[in-house]
């Protein structure tokens, strides 16, 4: 029988392992750990490559979107409207900045509905968090367009879309703020946490410098605000940089991947696939993950582990609204219906076409055993 993880980390590394090798090697003789050279030549790859001008890095992605909405003065008495289909941690660094996530449905496509953004704002309203979930990016001409008309703040979470694009712009760049993950299956991963703000503001990146590095000023060190220690580690930041070099070679692939499923699934009614690539000119998609809506769901997870593929539900199955204690808002109608179907095959760049295919494969058998 085949096997099929949802993700393989042991392949991750044998992928690269000799240059992954070298460059632990290179740092750890060089004893250079903590704000090195590799992390600023890596946060000068990252703005080229996105065409910004500032990345800072971080400690990891939630620390990304905290240290964000602190550097933009959100805080005590603000709402900030966020989808409910996202991590945890989107919602949680809106809590410990002090202001409170208000939760919007997302549509078919799984991201921010800018409808339901529209039917949220209240006179609280500071900020809207799209989360460019999946590695694909909100239509950001409407969420521009909400944003100005009253005077919001954009926050991105584009923590799963680095490379993304909308209209030709990458992921992260609209708003004031844009936040990466280098969570290991990222889709640029590192070898532990990691995390990056971008932004073209000056002075939201010099207090985000400042934040990640309790408050000290680069220049002479003087504590000049409450901080964290929060820093991207450097070792991580040379991984990172050695990846970014191949980054666009990944990105291919798990486009590539994502083709295959469209062509092998599409015609299977009982399924919703994620927009297949190049079928919508405005979005170029980096399949962070490949999320699917499925009828009978959970049996079709128990025949795919029955076959030796690995899948999964993003966020352990639960849209945010639907964490009891957290008592946050939740009449979001598509999410809730959403919550009982979406999935996740499995997408990564060390993926086989053949595995790929016999994924589904088997899916087309499962269905078509239901319709028999
Ligand atoms: C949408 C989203 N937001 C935020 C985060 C937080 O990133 P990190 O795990 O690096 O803190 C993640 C990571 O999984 C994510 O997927």
């Amino acid at each position: 029988m085949k096997n099929i993880p949802f993700f393989n980390y042991p392949a991750l590394f044998e992928q690269r392992k000799d240059e992954y090798l070298d460059i632990v090697q290179d740092v750890l003789s060089r004893g250079a750990y903590i704000m090195q050279q590799d992390l600023i030549d890596f946060e000068n790859d990252l703005a080229k490559y996105l065409g910004v001008k500032h990345a800072i890095g971080v400690a990891d992605g939630t620390m990304a979107l905290l240290t964000s909405l602190m550097a933009a003065g959100i805080g005590i008495g603000d709402e900030v409207i966020v989808p409910s289909h996202t991590f945890i941690a989107s919602a949680a660094a809106i809590h410990h900045s002090g202001a409170k996530p208000i939760l919007a449905d997302c549509q078919e496509d799984h991201l921010i509905d800018p409808n339901s953004i529209v039917k949220l704002i209240t006179s609280k309203t500071k900020a809207i968090m799209p989360v460019q979930l999946n590695g694909r990016v909100a239509n950001m001409d409407l969420i521009n367009e909400i944003a100005t008309k009253h005077d919001l703040i954009i926050i991105e979470d584009s923590c799963q879309a680095l490379g993304a694009k909308y209209k030709n712009q990458f992921a992260g760049t609209f708003g004031l703020t844009g936040t990466f993950s280098f969570f290991p299956a990222k889709t640029l991963g590192c070898f532990g946490d990691g995390g990056a703000v971008v932004t073209n503001s000056d002075e939201v990146a010099a207090k985000i410098r400042m934040i990640r590095d309790h408050g000290r000023d680069p220049v002479n060190g003087k504590v000049k605000m409450f901080g964290f220690n929060s820093r991207l580690d450097n070792l991580q930041a040379a991984v990172l940089g050695l990846k970014l070099k191949y980054y666009d070679e990944d990105i291919d692939r798990r486009r590539q991947i994502a083709t295959i499923y469209h062509t092998h699934l599409n015609s299977i009614e009982k399924i919703l696939l994620p927009p297949a690539p190049d079928t919508d000119i405005n979005h170029f998609d980096v399949f962070q993950n490949y999320e699917i809506e499925a009828q009978d769901r959970d049996e079709l997870r128990e025949f795919l582990s029955q076959a030796g593929i690995g899948t999964i539900l993003q966020w352990g199955g639960y849209m945010l609204h639907q964490y009891e204690e957290l008592n946050l808002n939740s009449d979001l109608k598509y999410t809730e219906e959403m919550s009982k179907k979406f999935m996740l095959l499995p997408l990564h760049a060390m993926l086989k076409d053949e595995d790929v295919v016999y994924i589904c494969k088997k899916i087309n058998e499962f269905y078509n055993s239901k319709n028999n």
